[in-house]
């Protein structure tokens, strides 16, 4: 990884500090971390059968747009089956349970964004094992938001450059978390979770590396895509659907990310569910994104 210096302090699911502000995180302060931990191998459950969630994720997935989405007949019985062979690691579960509480918004948003990767995964991934890799890590993109104070995550207002930096820590978070629980740093939930603010072009968050992993780029678009669909503090309205698809189209275009996967989006959004090889791209804009959007805006910035 790139060195990269702590704004916030890293903690666990058991309010254990794992790095404290101030931290020159490296590889080999990660492979300390990694070492620290005398409590592996957890045991895994069930995603799906875990307390609520698995009803939880079909709520969230009940409206339009994803309601027209998930419209599938049989792939969707199919999705289900494939989703609930999803098995989490016990922290990580206790993460998401926290999540709950801790912030609404990213809990629904981590069961959206891991049902429509996982979707759109069916489409560009032939291989089950990469499949599989996908359905698993998506769940735990954000779960370095437990080290982010509620009140950044939930501001309307712009934010100070110091609490920028603390929310687009989390990926960082995520990933020493994942590490330090999972004991691996080749772990394909913690890499996700490192790079699902990361463009193909280079212009991500927290490295700026050009992202090549076609696992993280559906979370990437998937993150993207719910993330202007839902109301959030800092804008008045969501961005439309054909807005938010449009946009997502704009990056693609621009390369920040992936093409197949705003392809599959495109063609899940549509009735009669066209292969997405044959959805062509259009940079002509119709729809009406929010006028006013504070995402990433810093006070004094316009
Ligand atoms: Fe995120
Ligand atoms: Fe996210």
């Amino acid at each position: 990884m790139k060195p990269y210096k702590l704004k916030a302090d890293i903690v666990t699911h058991d309010k254990q500090i794992l790095a404290p502000a101030g931290t020159e995180m490296t590889d080999a302060v990660l492979r300390e971390i990694i070492a620290s931990n005398k409590k592996r191998p957890y045991k895994s459950f069930s995603l799906m059968h875990h307390e609520s969630i698995g009803r939880d994720l079909l709520h969230c997935i009940s409206h339009p747009p994803y309601q027209w989405i998930f419209s599938l007949g049989d792939e969707y019985r199919d999705l289900l089956r494939l989703m609930e062979k999803v098995h989490l690691i016990q922290p990580v579960l206790e993460i998401m349970n926290l999540l709950k509480s801790y912030d609404m918004y990213t809990y629904r948003h981590t069961l959206t964004v891991f049902t429509l990767s996982t979707l759109v995964a069916t489409h560009l991934i032939d291989n089950y094992r990469d499949l599989m890799y996908e359905a698993v890590s998506s769940p735990s993109h954000d779960v370095g938001k437990i080290c982010v104070p509620p009140k950044i995550l939930q501001k309307a207002t712009p934010l100070t450059s110091g609490e920028l930096d603390i929310l687009e820590q989390h990926p960082v978070s995520g990933h020493v978390l994942l590490n330090y629980y999972y004991g691996d740093t080749n772990n394909i939930s913690a890499l996700v979770a490192r790079d699902h603010h990361e463009m193909k072009n280079g212009s991500g968050y927290p490295s700026g590396i050009h992202l090549d992993n076609p696992i993280a780029e559906i979370v990437v678009v998937c993150d993207i895509y719910d993330a202007m669909i839902s109301h959030r503090p800092y804008r008045p309205a969501p961005y439309d659907n054909r807005s938010a698809l449009e946009e997502l189209t704009a990056m693609a275009l621009g390369n920040e990310v992936n093409i197949d996967a705003v392809k599959a989006l495109i063609a899940l959004n549509r009735k009669d569910k066209p292969d997405y090889r044959d959805c062509k791209l259009s940079d002509e804009k119709r729809g009406a994104p929010p006028k006013m959007n504070n995402y990433r805006k810093i006070i004094g910035e316009k």
